[in-house]
C-alpha cells in the first residue's frame, strides 16, 4: 500500500497519510505525493474540495526524524518538504481535516492552511520545534499569532504545551470536536458540504478571506532557512538522537 492514499469520490478529493506503523511520519516521498495531489486538483474543475485525513490511531507525528538526521549530512532541507508547503499555502480548493489522535510538528501546522478541521475528541495537536532545536515552520510563525494571539502561540510553538482537541477549538485551529466513531462521517460531511456551493464563489471568497498569500510564502522560506541552519545545529542532533535512541 502507498503511503498516501488519493481518492477522488465525485467532487472530493481524499488525501490520506497511509503510514500507521510509522504514526504518518512523513518522508520526502510523501511531501512529495501530498504536493502533488494538491497541485493536480487546481486543474480539475470536477473537484471541488479536499480532505485531509489519517488514521483513528493518529493523524500524522511530524516529519521523519531519521530523514531530519539526513538533512544534517546534506545542510539541505528537502525540497519535496518546500513543495508541500507552499502547496498548502497556494491551494486552489478549499481543504478539510479529519484529524484523530496525535498530530505532531507538521502534522499540527498543516492545519493552519486548512479551511475547516474536524478533530476526533481524542486529538491531541502538539509542535515540539523548540525541544527538538528547531523553529517553527509552514508558515506557522506568521499564522498562529494571527489566529490565537501572540501568548497561546507562543505556548504551542516555542513552550510546545500540546492543544487538546477542546483547546485547539478554544484557539481557532479545530472547527468541530466530535466522539473519534463520528470523525470521518463529519469531515465527509463538512467537505460535501463546501463542494455543494458554487465553486467560482467559493474560490472567490477563499482568496480574499486568505489574503496575501505572498507573504506567507515568503515566511515559509523565511522559516525553512532558519530550520535548515537548526538542523545542524548540536541540539538538534542531540534531540534527534535521544529520539531514535529512545527503545534501545
Ligand atoms: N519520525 C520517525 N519515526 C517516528 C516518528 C517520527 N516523527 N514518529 C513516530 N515514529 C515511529 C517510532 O519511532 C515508532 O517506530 P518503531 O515501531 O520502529 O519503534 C513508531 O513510529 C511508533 O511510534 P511510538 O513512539 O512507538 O508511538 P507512540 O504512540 O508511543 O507515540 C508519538 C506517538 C507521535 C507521540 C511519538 O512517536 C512521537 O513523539 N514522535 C515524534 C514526533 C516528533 O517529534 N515529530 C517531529 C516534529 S518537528
Amino acid at each position: 500500500m502507498p503511503d498516501v492514499l488519493i481518492n477522488d469520490d465525485g467532487a472530493i478529493r481524499t488525501i490520506r497519510m497511509n503510514r500507521p506503523d510509522k504514526k504518518n511520519a512523513l518522508t520526502l516521498a510523501m511531501y512529495e505525493a501530498m504536493a502533488g495531489a494538491i497541485e493536480g486538483a487546481a486543474v480539475r474543475d470536477d473537484i471541488t474540495c479536499l480532505l485531509i485525513a489519517g488514521h483513528a490511531s493518529g493523524f500524522c507525528a511530524g516529519n521523519d526524524i531519521a530523514d531530519f538526521v539526513d538533512m544534517t549530512k546534506t545542510g539541505a532541507l528537502g525540497a519535496p518538504i518546500l513543495r508541500f508547503l507552499h502547496a498548502l499555502n497556494r491551494a486552489e480548493k478549499p481543504l478539510v481535516a479529519a484529524v484523530a489522535g496525535r498530530a505532531v510538528g507538521v502534522g499540527t501546522t498543516m492545519l493552519l492552511h486548512c479551511d475547516h478541521v474536524v478533530a476526533a475528541d481524542d486529538a491531541l495537536l502538539s509542535t515540539p520545534f523548540v525541544a527538538l532545536g528547531l523553529v517553527p515552520e509552514a508558515g506557522s510563525s506568521l499564522i498562529a499569532p494571527r489566529l490565537m494571539g501572540h501568548a497561546r502561540a507562543f505556548e504551542l510553538l516555542v513552550m510546545g504545551r500540546p492543544l487538546t482537541a477542546a483547546a485547539a477549538q478554544a484557539a481557532g485551529v479545530v472547527n468541530t470536536v466530535v466522539p473519534a466513531a463520528e470523525l470521518e462521517t463529519a469531515a465527509l460531511a463538512a467537505a460535501r458540504a463546501i463542494a455543494s456551493l458554487p465553486p467560482h464563489a467559493v474560490a472567490a471568497s477563499r482568496r480574499l478571506i486568505r489574503g496575501d498569500v505572498a507573504q506567507i510564502d515568503g515566511r515559509i522560506d523565511a522559516e525553512a532557512e532558519a530550520f535548515r541552519k537548526r538542523l545542524a545545529s548540536p541540539e538538534a542532533r542531540a534531540a534527534f538522537a535521544a529520539f531514535l535512541d529512545r527503545k534501545k
